[in-house]
This record gives structure tokens, sequence and C-alpha cells, in this order.
């Protein structure tokens, strides 16, 4: 699905907007990654682009489609748009609802009318990808964060959506968990997706994504290749996006340590 933003604010106040006249196109099919320190506007550019707020001032199309409330208001709009997109919110608890995780894997193909065959066989090989077959049973609330985010995860991607929304999807994840999620993102069946990433895991934008917005302020600081941006070592430093590690040094106290992002080409 195509995506154009033309000078889009969005205020959740009357005096400082979360976003501040962002223009820019994505074409379907692009995978692209949205930095940005916390604060920035991520997660608010997120919820535009899956149509949950509204632009404040300028204007944005989805899929051909203006992302107005009035357009959105039409059922049918809605609900066409919502087989199209999934959204992981950047806070599981505020996704999951239901009484069992077999349950929330088999709710998003219960409302598109899918046989029951079919949903049966999904969840099955989705507990399967995910490695989560032996939380079947548990309840989505009851599980730790990590947890909680691999069955945001799979429900979402149940469904196959053509767009991909995923906020700080690599949060909270173990290291193999998060290995898994990028092969994932990385496997042919995920090749023809939009996929939106709003993280500041530089690592992940560089394995999945190839192109790159920076977030500063509710503005956007740079558009372009992720392998180009993710080397800019100023520019990284400037949107609070330089990754530090520590060295313990004579004293005996860490000593932090700038890298620029990525393996030398
Ligand atoms: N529900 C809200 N009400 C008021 N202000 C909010 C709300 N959510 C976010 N903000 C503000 O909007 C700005 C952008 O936040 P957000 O989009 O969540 O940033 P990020 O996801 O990059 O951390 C921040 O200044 C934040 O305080
Ligand atoms: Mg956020």
């Amino acid at each position: 699905m195509n995506y154009e933003l033309d000078k889009v604010s969005f205020a959740y106040d009357a005096d400082v907007p979360a976003l501040d006249a962002i223009s820019f196109a994505a074409a379907p099919g692009e995978r692209i990654a949205i930095l940005g320190a916390n604060g920035s506007g991520k997660s608010t550019l997120m919820r535009l682009l899956d149509a949950l707020s509204f632009p404040t001032a300028g204007t944005m199309t989805a899929g051909g489609l203006p992302v107005t409330e009035q357009a959105f208001a039409e059922d049918a709009v809605n609900h066409a748009f919502r087989k199209r997109v999934g959204f992981v919110f950047q806070n599981p608890d505020i996704q999951l609802f239901s009484a069992t995780v077999l349950d929330e894997l088999a709710f998003g193909p219960l409302q598109l009318g899918w046989d029951r065959a079919l949903i049966l066989e999904s969840v099955e090989k989705t507990l399967s990808l995910f490695g989560i077959e032996n939380l079947r049973g548990r309840s989505p609330h009851r599980l730790s964060g990590g947890e909680k985010k691999r069955i945001a995860l799979a429900a979402t991607l149940i469904t196959e959506p053509e767009v991909l929304l995923l906020d700080e999807p690599t949060n909270a994840l173990d290291p193999e968990s998060r290995t898994t999620f990028v092969n994932l993102l990385c496997s042919p069946r995920t090749d023809d997706k939009t996929i939106f990433i709003a993280t500041h895991d530089l690592d992940i934008a560089e394995a999945v994504t190839s192109r790159t917005i920076i977030l500063d302020r509710g503005r956007i600081a740079a558009d372009g290749p992720t392998r180009v941006l993710l080397r800019d070592i100023e520019l990284l430093r400037r949107t609070h996006l330089l990754r530090s590690h520590w060295h313990i040094g004579p004293d005996g106290r860490p000593v932090a340590h700038a890298h620029p992002h990525g393996h030398p080409d």
C-alpha cells in the first residue's frame, strides 16, 4: 500500500505538536525504519499510518484513500483498511485481550471469516513459527513482557496483512526471539509486504529495512538509504541515536565509548 503525507502535523495538546509538518511518500513493498529518540514522535506517526489518529494539519492518503476522521467513519472503509494493515503496538498490554493464546491467535482469522479448518491450521503453524506452542493454553495477560510481545506479533502476522506497522517490535525480546523475528521479516513470505518499523534498535533497522526516516522532536531530520544514514556519525549523534558501549578504565570504572553503527564495509 502506498502512503503520501504532505506537511502532516499532529498535536495531542494545542501548544506542542508531536509531529510537525511531516512529508514523505512510501511505495508499496517499501521497508522503512522510523528512528528517533524517546518522544521524537515515532509512535504518533505509527498511529497515523494505522488511521487510529488523524492529522491535525496537512493531508495524508493511504492506498489512495484520504486518512481523515470522516472517511474512516464509514464502516466499509475502516474494515477494508484494517484487513490490509496490521499494527503491533509498542505496549502489548493494549493489544492482547483474549482468555488464551489460542483465542488471541484465532481472533483475526475469525474476524476475516476464514473457515474453521484453515484457522486451526494457521494457528498451529504460527505457534510453531514463533516457538510458542507451550503457551497455547495460557492467559496472555499472565505472560512475561517478551512473551506478550511475541504473542502480539504472532496474532498480527497470522492474517498476513499487506502492511506491517511494528512499533518497537524487538523491545523486550530475548536475543533468540529477536533473531527469529528478524529472520521471519526477511523470509520470502514477507517479501512483498510494506513494512514500517519504529525502533531505536539500529541493528534491526539495518537488517530489515532499506530506507530510514529519522525523527527529531516531531520533524524529519533525515530520510534516505538505511545503510547510508546509519553510517553518518554526526547525524546519529545529533539525533541521539549514537550507541555507546563501555570499557572498564584503568581505575576500574566504566568508560563510555561511541561507535558508528554496523560493520565496516
Ligand atoms: N497520549 C498522549 N497525550 C499527550 N501527549 C502525548 C501522548 N502520547 C505521546 N505524547 C507526546 O508526544 C510526543 C511524541 O511521543 P511519541 O510519539 O510516543 O514518541 P516516541 O514513540 O518516539 O517515543 C512526546 O512529546 C510525548 O510526550
Ligand atoms: Mg514510541
